[in-house]
Protein backbone atom coordinates (compact mmCIF):
# COMPACT_ATOMS: atom_id res chain seq x y z
CA UNK A 1 0.00 0.00 0.00
CA UNK A 2 1.49 3.50 -0.43
CA UNK A 3 0.28 6.80 1.18
CA UNK A 4 0.34 9.91 -0.78
CA UNK A 5 0.47 12.13 2.27
CA UNK A 6 2.92 11.59 5.24
CA UNK A 7 0.49 13.06 7.98
CA UNK A 8 -1.03 11.34 10.63
CA UNK A 9 -4.11 10.91 9.16
CA UNK A 10 -3.82 10.26 5.28
CA UNK A 11 -5.67 12.12 3.16
CA UNK A 12 -5.57 10.01 -0.19
CA UNK A 13 -5.57 6.11 -0.13
CA UNK A 14 -3.91 4.60 -3.30
CA UNK A 15 -4.53 0.75 -3.32
CA UNK A 16 -5.04 -2.00 -6.39
CA UNK A 17 -8.15 -2.45 -7.40
CA UNK A 18 -10.41 -4.59 -5.23
CA UNK A 19 -12.73 -7.45 -5.76
CA UNK A 20 -16.08 -8.37 -4.55
CA UNK A 21 -15.51 -12.28 -3.50
CA UNK A 22 -19.54 -12.69 -2.85
CA UNK A 23 -21.89 -10.38 -4.89
CA UNK A 24 -25.52 -11.07 -5.64
CA UNK A 25 -26.27 -9.42 -9.12
CA UNK A 26 -29.61 -11.03 -9.77
CA UNK A 27 -30.88 -11.13 -13.77
CA UNK A 28 -33.53 -9.00 -16.15
CA UNK A 29 -34.08 -5.77 -14.64
CA UNK A 30 -32.62 -5.62 -11.31
CA UNK A 31 -29.05 -6.93 -12.87
CA UNK A 32 -29.27 -3.72 -15.15
CA UNK A 33 -30.36 -1.70 -12.09
CA UNK A 34 -27.57 -2.84 -10.14
CA UNK A 35 -24.45 -4.34 -12.08
CA UNK A 36 -22.84 -0.96 -12.56
CA UNK A 37 -22.24 -0.17 -9.03
CA UNK A 38 -20.11 -3.12 -8.30
CA UNK A 39 -17.90 -2.25 -11.79
CA UNK A 40 -17.45 0.99 -10.55
CA UNK A 41 -15.15 0.10 -7.98
CA UNK A 42 -14.05 -3.72 -7.90
CA UNK A 43 -12.61 -5.70 -10.74
CA UNK A 44 -14.27 -9.02 -10.14
CA UNK A 45 -16.81 -10.29 -8.37
CA UNK A 46 -17.91 -14.21 -7.23
CA UNK A 47 -21.59 -13.67 -8.27
CA UNK A 48 -24.10 -15.29 -6.26
CA UNK A 49 -26.56 -18.38 -8.57
CA UNK A 50 -29.61 -18.30 -6.30
CA UNK A 51 -31.63 -17.08 -9.21
CA UNK A 52 -34.91 -18.29 -10.28
CA UNK A 53 -34.26 -21.18 -11.46
CA UNK A 54 -31.02 -21.41 -9.53
CA UNK A 55 -27.53 -21.54 -12.16
CA UNK A 56 -26.30 -25.68 -11.57
CA UNK A 57 -25.47 -26.39 -15.33
CA UNK A 58 -22.34 -24.95 -17.26
CA UNK A 59 -24.48 -23.85 -19.66
CA UNK A 60 -26.74 -21.80 -17.42
CA UNK A 61 -23.64 -20.09 -16.32
CA UNK A 62 -22.00 -19.13 -19.34
CA UNK A 63 -25.97 -17.12 -20.24
CA UNK A 64 -25.86 -15.53 -17.32
CA UNK A 65 -21.87 -14.36 -17.42
CA UNK A 66 -23.16 -12.97 -21.14
CA UNK A 67 -26.45 -11.13 -19.27
CA UNK A 68 -24.00 -9.71 -16.93
CA UNK A 69 -21.49 -8.61 -19.38
CA UNK A 70 -24.00 -7.36 -21.76
CA UNK A 71 -25.59 -4.90 -18.94
CA UNK A 72 -21.89 -3.01 -18.40
CA UNK A 73 -21.75 0.33 -19.30
CA UNK A 74 -19.39 0.56 -22.08
CA UNK A 75 -16.41 1.97 -19.93
CA UNK A 76 -17.00 -0.70 -17.47
CA UNK A 77 -16.87 -3.51 -19.99
CA UNK A 78 -13.47 -4.28 -20.40
CA UNK A 79 -12.48 -3.80 -16.82
CA UNK A 80 -14.95 -6.02 -15.17
CA UNK A 81 -15.11 -9.73 -14.83
CA UNK A 82 -17.37 -11.99 -13.26
CA UNK A 83 -16.98 -14.91 -11.75
CA UNK A 84 -19.61 -17.65 -11.66
CA UNK A 85 -20.40 -19.60 -9.14
CA UNK A 86 -22.50 -23.01 -9.10
CA UNK A 87 -25.31 -23.71 -6.99
CA UNK A 88 -24.84 -27.06 -5.01
CA UNK A 89 -28.26 -29.25 -5.23
CA UNK A 90 -28.36 -32.81 -3.77
CA UNK A 91 -28.43 -33.90 -7.68
CA UNK A 92 -25.82 -31.55 -9.44
CA UNK A 93 -23.34 -34.71 -11.26
CA UNK A 94 -19.67 -34.12 -9.92
CA UNK A 95 -19.04 -34.24 -13.87
CA UNK A 96 -20.62 -30.84 -14.35
CA UNK A 97 -18.90 -29.18 -11.77
CA UNK A 98 -15.45 -30.32 -13.00
CA UNK A 99 -16.08 -29.25 -16.68
CA UNK A 100 -17.56 -25.94 -15.59
CA UNK A 101 -14.23 -25.47 -13.06
CA UNK A 102 -11.99 -26.95 -16.10
CA UNK A 103 -13.63 -24.24 -18.86
CA UNK A 104 -13.18 -21.97 -16.34
CA UNK A 105 -16.71 -21.16 -16.45
CA UNK A 106 -17.21 -21.82 -12.47
CA UNK A 107 -14.79 -20.22 -10.19
CA UNK A 108 -16.30 -21.91 -6.98
CA UNK A 109 -19.65 -23.58 -6.09
CA UNK A 110 -21.97 -22.44 -3.47
CA UNK A 111 -23.33 -24.32 -0.67
CA UNK A 112 -26.93 -23.32 0.80
CA UNK A 113 -28.51 -25.57 2.90
CA UNK A 114 -32.02 -25.74 1.69
CA UNK A 115 -34.36 -23.27 3.26
CA UNK A 116 -31.73 -20.90 4.85
CA UNK A 117 -32.71 -17.59 2.49
CA UNK A 118 -33.17 -16.13 -0.63
CA UNK A 119 -33.75 -18.92 -3.44
CA UNK A 120 -32.24 -21.48 -1.24
CA UNK A 121 -34.92 -24.47 -1.69
CA UNK A 122 -33.75 -26.14 -3.78
CA UNK A 123 -30.40 -26.62 -2.37
CA UNK A 124 -28.89 -29.38 0.11
CA UNK A 125 -30.53 -30.81 2.69
CA UNK A 126 -27.69 -33.34 4.30
CA UNK A 127 -24.10 -32.83 2.94
CA UNK A 128 -23.57 -36.73 3.37
CA UNK A 129 -25.63 -36.46 -0.19
CA UNK A 130 -23.15 -34.73 -1.77
CA UNK A 131 -20.02 -35.71 -0.91
CA UNK A 132 -19.14 -37.48 -4.17
CA UNK A 133 -19.48 -33.75 -5.66
CA UNK A 134 -17.04 -32.70 -2.27
CA UNK A 135 -14.45 -35.04 -3.01
CA UNK A 136 -13.97 -33.93 -6.87
CA UNK A 137 -14.09 -30.41 -5.84
CA UNK A 138 -11.76 -31.83 -2.89
CA UNK A 139 -9.14 -33.53 -5.92
CA UNK A 140 -9.49 -30.38 -8.16
CA UNK A 141 -9.20 -27.78 -5.96
CA UNK A 142 -12.27 -25.51 -6.81
CA UNK A 143 -13.63 -23.75 -3.76
CA UNK A 144 -16.75 -24.59 -1.70
CA UNK A 145 -18.58 -21.12 -0.62
CA UNK A 146 -21.09 -22.08 2.71
CA UNK A 147 -23.63 -19.72 4.03
CA UNK A 148 -23.21 -21.25 7.39
CA UNK A 149 -26.60 -21.11 9.16
CA UNK A 150 -28.49 -23.96 10.28
CA UNK A 151 -31.81 -24.18 9.21
CA UNK A 152 -33.67 -26.48 12.14
CA UNK A 153 -36.38 -23.40 13.22
CA UNK A 154 -36.17 -24.74 17.18
CA UNK A 155 -32.97 -23.08 16.88
CA UNK A 156 -32.74 -19.56 17.67
CA UNK A 157 -32.08 -17.51 14.46
CA UNK A 158 -28.99 -15.57 16.31
CA UNK A 159 -27.30 -19.45 17.09
CA UNK A 160 -27.62 -20.46 13.92
CA UNK A 161 -23.63 -20.00 12.19
CA UNK A 162 -22.03 -20.86 15.48
CA UNK A 163 -24.53 -23.96 15.38
CA UNK A 164 -23.37 -24.76 11.85
CA UNK A 165 -20.05 -24.62 12.64
CA UNK A 166 -19.75 -27.62 15.37
CA UNK A 167 -22.83 -29.39 13.52
CA UNK A 168 -21.73 -29.44 10.01
CA UNK A 169 -18.56 -27.24 9.24
CA UNK A 170 -16.18 -28.99 11.57
CA UNK A 171 -17.36 -32.40 10.92
CA UNK A 172 -16.99 -31.33 7.13
CA UNK A 173 -13.35 -30.47 7.05
CA UNK A 174 -12.45 -33.47 8.63
CA UNK A 175 -14.27 -35.78 5.93
CA UNK A 176 -12.11 -33.49 3.19
CA UNK A 177 -9.33 -31.84 4.33
CA UNK A 178 -8.24 -30.64 1.33
CA UNK A 179 -11.18 -29.04 0.64
CA UNK A 180 -11.37 -24.88 0.17
CA UNK A 181 -13.65 -23.75 1.86
CA UNK A 182 -15.11 -19.90 2.38
CA UNK A 183 -17.12 -19.47 5.03
CA UNK A 184 -19.04 -16.63 3.77
CA UNK A 185 -20.40 -13.20 5.52
CA UNK A 186 -19.52 -14.64 8.83
CA UNK A 187 -21.38 -12.76 11.59
CA UNK A 188 -19.78 -13.97 14.84
CA UNK A 189 -17.03 -14.07 16.72
CA UNK A 190 -17.31 -17.92 17.10
CA UNK A 191 -16.99 -17.76 13.29
CA UNK A 192 -14.25 -15.69 13.47
CA UNK A 193 -12.17 -17.44 16.02
CA UNK A 194 -13.14 -20.98 14.06
CA UNK A 195 -11.54 -19.40 10.90
CA UNK A 196 -8.58 -17.92 12.57
CA UNK A 197 -7.53 -21.07 13.92
CA UNK A 198 -8.58 -23.51 11.43
CA UNK A 199 -6.46 -24.71 8.56
CA UNK A 200 -5.16 -22.73 5.43
CA UNK A 201 -7.45 -23.99 3.21
CA UNK A 202 -10.48 -22.48 5.23
CA UNK A 203 -10.92 -18.63 4.77
CA UNK A 204 -14.26 -16.32 5.10
CA UNK A 205 -15.72 -12.88 3.90
CA UNK A 206 -16.59 -10.36 5.67
CA UNK A 207 -19.64 -7.99 4.50
CA UNK A 208 -19.84 -4.30 5.18
CA UNK A 209 -23.37 -3.65 6.69
CA UNK A 210 -21.94 -6.49 9.78
CA UNK A 211 -18.89 -4.28 10.46
CA UNK A 212 -21.11 -1.54 11.04
CA UNK A 213 -24.54 -2.81 11.83
CA UNK A 214 -25.46 -4.55 15.53
CA UNK A 215 -28.84 -6.51 15.88
CA UNK A 216 -29.98 -3.28 17.90
CA UNK A 217 -29.89 -1.40 14.62
CA UNK A 218 -32.76 -3.55 13.28
CA UNK A 219 -35.04 -1.82 16.11
CA UNK A 220 -33.72 1.63 16.16
CA UNK A 221 -35.92 4.16 16.43
CA UNK A 222 -39.16 1.51 14.86
CA UNK A 223 -38.77 -1.91 12.56
CA UNK A 224 -35.80 -1.29 9.73
CA UNK A 225 -36.46 -3.96 7.14
CA UNK A 226 -33.19 -2.48 5.49
CA UNK A 227 -30.56 -3.51 7.71
CA UNK A 228 -32.36 -7.63 7.78
CA UNK A 229 -30.21 -9.79 6.26
CA UNK A 230 -29.26 -13.12 6.85
CA UNK A 231 -27.72 -14.63 8.44
CA UNK A 232 -28.59 -11.18 10.58
CA UNK A 233 -26.51 -9.32 12.68
CA UNK A 234 -25.81 -10.42 15.54
CA UNK A 235 -24.54 -8.75 19.37
CA UNK A 236 -22.18 -5.66 19.86
CA UNK A 237 -19.11 -7.91 20.81
CA UNK A 238 -20.07 -10.37 17.58
CA UNK A 239 -19.01 -7.07 15.53
CA UNK A 240 -16.28 -5.96 17.35
CA UNK A 241 -14.88 -9.75 16.81
CA UNK A 242 -15.89 -9.02 12.86
CA UNK A 243 -13.75 -5.69 12.80
CA UNK A 244 -11.14 -7.26 14.73
CA UNK A 245 -10.40 -9.76 12.43
CA UNK A 246 -11.07 -7.67 9.25
CA UNK A 247 -8.47 -5.28 9.81
CA UNK A 248 -6.07 -8.08 11.58
CA UNK A 249 -3.89 -7.99 8.49
CA UNK A 250 -5.01 -12.39 8.45
CA UNK A 251 -5.21 -13.58 5.07
CA UNK A 252 -7.78 -15.53 5.82
CA UNK A 253 -10.22 -12.90 6.35
CA UNK A 254 -11.14 -11.05 2.57
CA UNK A 255 -13.61 -8.83 1.16
CA UNK A 256 -17.28 -10.10 0.12
CA UNK A 257 -19.90 -7.44 0.37
CA UNK A 258 -23.22 -9.95 -0.04
CA UNK A 259 -24.57 -6.69 -1.66
CA UNK A 260 -28.34 -8.43 -1.73
CA UNK A 261 -30.57 -5.91 -3.72
CA UNK A 262 -34.59 -6.41 -3.66
CA UNK A 263 -36.78 -3.90 -4.70
CA UNK A 264 -37.78 -1.45 -2.08
CA UNK A 265 -41.66 -2.68 -1.61
CA UNK A 266 -40.32 -6.36 -1.06
CA UNK A 267 -37.92 -4.85 2.05
CA UNK A 268 -40.84 -2.88 3.32
CA UNK A 269 -43.60 -5.09 3.69
CA UNK A 270 -45.46 -7.13 5.97
CA UNK A 271 -42.64 -10.06 5.11
CA UNK A 272 -39.91 -8.68 4.16
CA UNK A 273 -36.72 -9.88 2.24
CA UNK A 274 -33.55 -10.40 3.52
CA UNK A 275 -30.93 -8.90 1.44
CA UNK A 276 -28.86 -5.21 2.00
CA UNK A 277 -27.94 -3.45 -1.01
CA UNK A 278 -24.22 -2.18 -0.30
CA UNK A 279 -22.86 -2.26 -3.75
CA UNK A 280 -23.20 1.70 -4.44
CA UNK A 281 -20.64 2.83 -1.45
CA UNK A 282 -19.26 -0.78 -0.63
CA UNK A 283 -15.54 0.23 -0.43
CA UNK A 284 -16.27 3.62 1.02
CA UNK A 285 -18.22 2.08 3.73
CA UNK A 286 -14.68 -0.65 4.09
CA UNK A 287 -12.94 2.41 4.13
CA UNK A 288 -14.60 4.17 6.92
CA UNK A 289 -14.17 1.01 9.31
CA UNK A 290 -10.50 0.30 8.60
CA UNK A 291 -9.59 4.15 9.00
CA UNK A 292 -11.96 3.81 12.38
CA UNK A 293 -9.78 1.16 14.02
CA UNK A 294 -6.73 2.84 12.64
CA UNK A 295 -6.10 0.23 9.72
CA UNK A 296 -5.99 2.38 6.63
CA UNK A 297 -2.34 0.19 5.81
CA UNK A 298 -4.10 -3.07 5.89
CA UNK A 299 -7.24 -2.24 3.81
CA UNK A 300 -5.32 -3.24 0.83
CA UNK A 301 -4.91 -6.69 1.80
CA UNK A 302 -8.28 -7.52 2.59
CA UNK A 303 -9.86 -5.75 -0.19
CA UNK A 304 -7.44 -6.62 -2.98
CA UNK A 305 -4.78 -9.29 -2.15
CA UNK A 306 -6.16 -12.32 0.36
CA UNK A 307 -8.73 -12.79 -1.85
CA UNK A 308 -7.35 -13.64 -5.14
CA UNK A 309 -4.50 -15.55 -3.18
CA UNK A 310 -7.01 -17.62 -1.35
CA UNK A 311 -8.64 -18.70 -5.13
CA UNK A 312 -5.02 -19.00 -6.89
CA UNK A 313 -5.91 -15.82 -9.08
CA UNK A 314 -3.19 -13.00 -10.25
CA UNK A 315 -4.19 -9.69 -8.40
CA UNK A 316 -5.26 -6.95 -9.91
CA UNK A 317 -2.82 -4.57 -11.47
CA UNK A 318 -4.79 -1.30 -11.65
CA UNK A 319 -4.89 0.97 -8.57
CA UNK A 320 -7.56 3.19 -7.61
CA UNK A 321 -7.69 6.16 -5.17
CA UNK A 322 -9.57 7.17 -2.05
CA UNK A 323 -9.99 10.27 -0.86
CA UNK A 324 -11.33 11.48 2.82
CA UNK A 325 -13.99 13.72 1.47
CA UNK A 326 -17.68 13.83 2.26
CA UNK A 327 -19.75 11.44 0.37
CA UNK A 328 -23.52 11.94 1.32
CA UNK A 329 -25.55 8.51 0.05
CA UNK A 330 -29.09 9.06 -0.91
CA UNK A 331 -32.12 8.22 1.00
CA UNK A 332 -33.18 6.42 -2.14
CA UNK A 333 -31.71 5.15 -5.33
CA UNK A 334 -34.22 4.69 -8.79
CA UNK A 335 -32.26 3.51 -11.36
CA UNK A 336 -32.60 3.12 -14.78
CA UNK A 337 -33.09 -0.77 -15.94
CA UNK A 338 -33.87 -0.71 -19.52
CA UNK A 339 -37.69 0.16 -19.00
CA UNK A 340 -39.87 3.03 -18.25
CA UNK A 341 -40.39 2.17 -14.35
CA UNK A 342 -37.17 2.51 -12.60
CA UNK A 343 -35.80 0.22 -10.18
CA UNK A 344 -36.29 1.94 -6.65
CA UNK A 345 -33.56 0.62 -4.25
CA UNK A 346 -32.57 1.87 -0.77
CA UNK A 347 -28.63 1.98 -0.19
CA UNK A 348 -26.92 0.70 2.91
CA UNK A 349 -25.95 4.04 4.50
CA UNK A 350 -28.77 5.51 3.05
CA UNK A 351 -29.17 9.71 4.71
CA UNK A 352 -25.57 8.70 5.95
CA UNK A 353 -21.89 10.69 5.35
CA UNK A 354 -19.29 8.82 4.62
CA UNK A 355 -15.97 10.47 4.97
CA UNK A 356 -14.45 8.60 1.97
CA UNK A 357 -14.80 8.65 -1.35
CA UNK A 358 -14.18 6.58 -4.56
CA UNK A 359 -12.26 9.25 -6.91
CA UNK A 360 -13.24 8.54 -10.58
O1 LIG B 1 -29.55 -11.40 3.26
C1 LIG B 1 -29.34 -12.19 2.38
N1 LIG B 1 -29.80 -11.99 1.12
N2 LIG B 1 -28.68 -13.29 2.66
C2 LIG B 1 -28.53 -14.28 1.78
O2 LIG B 1 -27.95 -15.27 2.12
C3 LIG B 1 -29.15 -14.20 0.43
C4 LIG B 1 -29.36 -12.81 0.05
C5 LIG B 1 -30.28 -12.67 -1.14
O3 LIG B 1 -30.07 -13.38 -2.13
O4 LIG B 1 -31.18 -11.85 -1.08
ZN1 LIG C 1 -25.11 -13.82 -0.28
Amino acid sequence: MSETSQSAAPQTLSIRRPDDWHVHLRDGEMLQAVVNHTARQFARAIVMPNLRPPITSVIQAREYRSRILEALQPDRKERFTPLMTAYLTETIAPAELEQGFGEGVFTAAKLYPAGATTNSDAGVRDLRHISAVLETMERIGMPLLIHGEVTDPAVDIFDREAVFIEEHLRPLLQRHPQLKVVFEHITTAEAAAFVAEGPSNLAATITPHHLHINRNSLFQGGLRPDFYCLPVAKRERHRLALRAAATSGNPKFFLGTDSAPHPRGAKESACGCAGIYNAPYAIESYAQVFDEEGALDRLEGFASEFGPRFYGLPLNEQRITLQRKETEVPGLMELSNGTQTPTVLVPFHAGEVLHWQLAA
